[in-house]
């Protein structure tokens, strides 16, 4: 077995660190702008508003754990997704003489109905969010914590 002299400790060390140090920084950039849409979740429903207050082709956005998520109520009911689009995570709104999510940053938009993309560049539908309507207030996430109680 061979000694690990220091002349060797110190050229592992001198490369170690600087790696170590370039992932601690980068790590939190590339969340930032690349946020994985629901893996923060809150794990208690988040309340959104009583269902009267939210007519037809009206949404409202919230905050759900670190980021936005949308309720809209379409044609067919509600529906609710994260706001964070898919392509380079800006924040979708609800545009209502279309009928469609709308990403400002790049032009993408997003059918109401399930979250997939009708154009732009994003790679992949929103992230749908479940809700529920308890004593007329809606209420997003959650559940799955609420179903093993
Ligand atoms: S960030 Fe939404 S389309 Fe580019």
């Amino acid at each position: 077995m061979s000694k690990i002299t220091r002349r060797d400790f110190i050229k592992i060390v001198s490369r170690v660190l600087p790696a170590t140090g370039l992932a601690v920084t980068i790590a939190p950039i590339v969340a930032y702008f690349y946020p994985s849409n629901l893996e923060d979740s809150p794990t208690e429903p988040v309340r959104v508003g009583r269902i009267d207050e939210l007519p037809e082709n009206e949404s409202k956005t919230v905050l759900f754990g670190r980021y936005p998520a949308i309720v809209v109520n379409t044609s067919q009911g509600l529906r609710a997704f994260s706001a964070v689009c898919t392509h380079f995570a800006c924040i979708v709104k609800w545009n209502k003489e279309i009928g469609q999510f709308a990403c400002p940053c790049h032009a993408g938009f997003y059918d109401p109905i399930d979250g997939h993309v009708i154009s732009g560049p994003p790679p992949r539908p929103l992230a749908s969010i479940p809700f529920n309507i308890v004593n007329d207030e809606i209420y997003i996430g959650g559940f799955i914590r609420n179903r093993r109680d």
